[in-house]
């Protein structure tokens, strides 16, 4: 008898294979439907307002609208079984009542901004939780005080704040599409940070739904909790429905400035410098460094750009004698700076041309369309020497760098002062600065993505003897799969998840694994970088 070869049966045990996964995990879900509809109440709108199948029409727009890595939309990402945008609390709740049941895995979205998609990616059968319909803002300007619903962005959060009063501002990201569920969560800086730490450091309350759907806040989650999901990182420990933040003070007026410098106008020394003074500079004095490639006025060459950017608290003319005093060499004068409203400044760095009107922070749309990317980041002990930087600019003349660029953001200040337990994020004393390496670009499918995440990497390990070692640091808000993973299928060893847990959390990570192993013991809140729990 002749034997059946294996090359023929193989396709077809893993044809019978999928079907059989695919049945299963459709039959769930048309259970997992029942199961919402029973368990959401008789809340209105209903709950099949905001349930959304690929039998939906808009099931694509409403998945996309909050991508902004388009690497992963592409036609082979999986792709969720249900988006669920919910109205009420009792809309969560139910989700993760029947996500249980059924076997499901849930993603919760809030700007969909995560650098590798986790937000919205799995590779087992999931739902999404987007919240973006749960966006509501309460200042408390007497109190000093906000609640702020996740799904909002932090553009709406400074607009509202400003619109009750011009006094205050709040401490979180640049760019005003981000979304501060996930923001707040795992840190969120800005150029307010060296005068009042990070967005993570000033909050005062917050309401979340846990495992077992038992609405939570601040008194009945307990201190344990209410620290972890302070800088933790989103999605290990539940749904963050809403954070009470503490509004902080801004002048009336601020100066900014930006400087460019290549090379022929010393920008290695500049650079150079600057690491010497960016982290004691007064803390109202904030100035980044954005590195990048660029044309020479020398027809046909290239250089590095140094693009010098910076939010001051006040005036020009303090403004000026503080850089003559501190960082002279830069040679700023008036013309470079000027003065407006914090709020305008917003925009300033935020990208908008001057004069914009100022609910442009309302769209959820970024101003550029977003490109593929990848990023990494570090965080910077010791000044570089010259020759280290000039490696760098070595990296940045290669072609899969055209679009790529460094940006140094300055530490010290209030960032100096906070305890590195006070929160989970852990990077304050002895940092001058953290890196963010960026690399973008446009051409589609895996040969040009690979080449530019190739580029990235090797820039990386080039850079690991001028950074922060054992661990060598990392921000969780900077997600990076390159630094370890829990397994795809999601299950999470405590050792496995320690590669990349100490980079992000240093030693606050066994913390943040006790409070995981009390709150969410069976591990249901995972990903592919979720805190493990010991029990699992
Ligand atoms: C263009 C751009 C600019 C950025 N600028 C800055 C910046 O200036 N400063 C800075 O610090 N960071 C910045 N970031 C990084 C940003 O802080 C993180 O990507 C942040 O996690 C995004 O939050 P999100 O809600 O938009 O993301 P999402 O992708 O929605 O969520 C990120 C993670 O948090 C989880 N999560 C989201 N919402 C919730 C919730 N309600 N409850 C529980 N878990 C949740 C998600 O499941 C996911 O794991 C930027 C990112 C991009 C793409
Ligand atoms: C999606 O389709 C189902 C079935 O037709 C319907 O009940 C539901 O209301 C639709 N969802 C939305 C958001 O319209
Ligand atoms: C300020 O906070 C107190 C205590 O939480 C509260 O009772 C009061 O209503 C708040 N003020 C305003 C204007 O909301
Ligand atoms: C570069 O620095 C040198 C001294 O270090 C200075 O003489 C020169 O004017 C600088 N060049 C520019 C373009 O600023
Ligand atoms: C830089 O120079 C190249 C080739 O001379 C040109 O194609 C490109 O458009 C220039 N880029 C910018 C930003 O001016
Ligand atoms: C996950 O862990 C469970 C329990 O320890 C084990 O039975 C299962 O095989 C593991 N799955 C994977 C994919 O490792």
């Amino acid at each position: 008898m002749k034997p059946v070869s294996s090359s023929v049966l193989i396709p077809f045990v893993i044809t019978l294979l999928f079907s059989f996964l695919w049945a299963t995990s459709a039959h769930n879900h048309e259970e997992f439907l029942q199961c919402l509809t029973l368990h959401a109440g008789n809340s209105t709108p209903s709950i099949s307002q905001v349930i959304y199948t690929p039998a939906n029409s808009s099931y694509s727009s409403v998945l996309e609208f909050s991508i902004q890595n388009p690497r992963f939309s592409t036609p082979t990402t999986p792709k969720p079984l249900v988006i669920i945008t919910p109205l009420h609390v009792s809309q969560i709740q139910a989700t993760i009542k029947c996500s249980q049941k059924h076997g499901m895995q849930i993603r919760v979205r809030s700007g969909g901004h995560d650098f590798e998609g986790l937000s919205y990616v799995s590779y087992v059968p999931f739902v999404i939780i987007d919240l973006i319909n749960l966006r509501s803002i309460n200042v408390d300007v007497e109190n000093g005080t906000a609640w702020v619903e996740a799904g909002a962005i932090i553009g709406e959060v400074y607009y509202k704040i400003t619109e009750k009063s011009r006094n205050f501002g709040f401490t979180a990201g640049v760019c005003p599409t981000v979304g501060v569920g996930g923001h707040f969560s795992g840190g969120g800086w800005g150029t307010l940070l060296r005068k009042y730490g990070i967005a993570a450091d000033n909050i005062v309350d917050a309401q979340m739904i846990d495992v077992k759907g038992r609405i939570l806040d601040r008194e009945s989650m307990g201190e344990d909790l209410f620290w972890a999901i302070r800088g933790g990182g989103g999605a290990s420990f539940g749904v963050i429905v809403a954070w009470k933040i503490k509004l902080v003070h801004v002048p009336s007026t601020v100066t900014v400035f930006t400087v460019n410098r290549n090379l022929e106008q010393n920008a290695t020394k500049l650079v150079h410098q600057w690491q010497y003074v960016a982290d004691k500079l007064d803390e109202d004095l904030f100035i980044l460094i954005t590195l990048s490639a660029a044309n020479s006025s020398q027809e046909g060459r290239r250089t590095i750009q140094a693009s010098f950017n910076s939010l001051y608290l006040g005036g020009i003319d303090n403004l000026l004698s503080l850089m003559q005093e501190s960082f002279p060499e830069l040679g700023l004068v008036r013309e470079d700076c000027s003065e407006m409203s914090w709020i305008e400044s917003t925009l300033y760095f935020a990208g908008f041309p001057s004069g914009e009107p100022l609910d442009v922070l309302l769209s959820r749309t970024p101003l550029t369309r977003p490109n593929f990317f990848k990023a990494k980041s570090d965080y910077v002990t010791e000044p570089i020497p010259e020759v280290g930087l000039e490696g760098i600019w070595e990296r940045f003349y290669q072609k899969e760098a055209e679009k790529a660029s460094l940006v140094l953001v300055p530490y010290g200040g209030r960032m100096s002062e906070i305890p590195e337990s006070a929160i989970p994020f852990p990077h304050r004393v002895g940092n001058i600065y953290k890196i963010l390496y960026l690399v973008n670009w446009e051409e589609e499918g895996i040969v040009e993505s690979e080449r530019h995440i190739s580029w990235i990497r090797r820039l990386y390990t080039y850079m690991a003897a001028y950074v922060s070692k054992s661990p060598r640091a990392a921000y969780v808000n900077y997600r990076d799969l390159d630094i370890g993973t829990n397994s795809k299928k999601g299950n999470t060893s405590y050792r496995r998840a320690s590669t990349w847990g100490t980079k992000y959390f240093k030693s606050n990570f066994n913390r943040l694994v006790h409070v995981k192993t009390m709150v969410d013991p069976t591990n249901f809140f995972r990903n592919e970088q979720s805190i493990p729990a010991l029990s699992s």
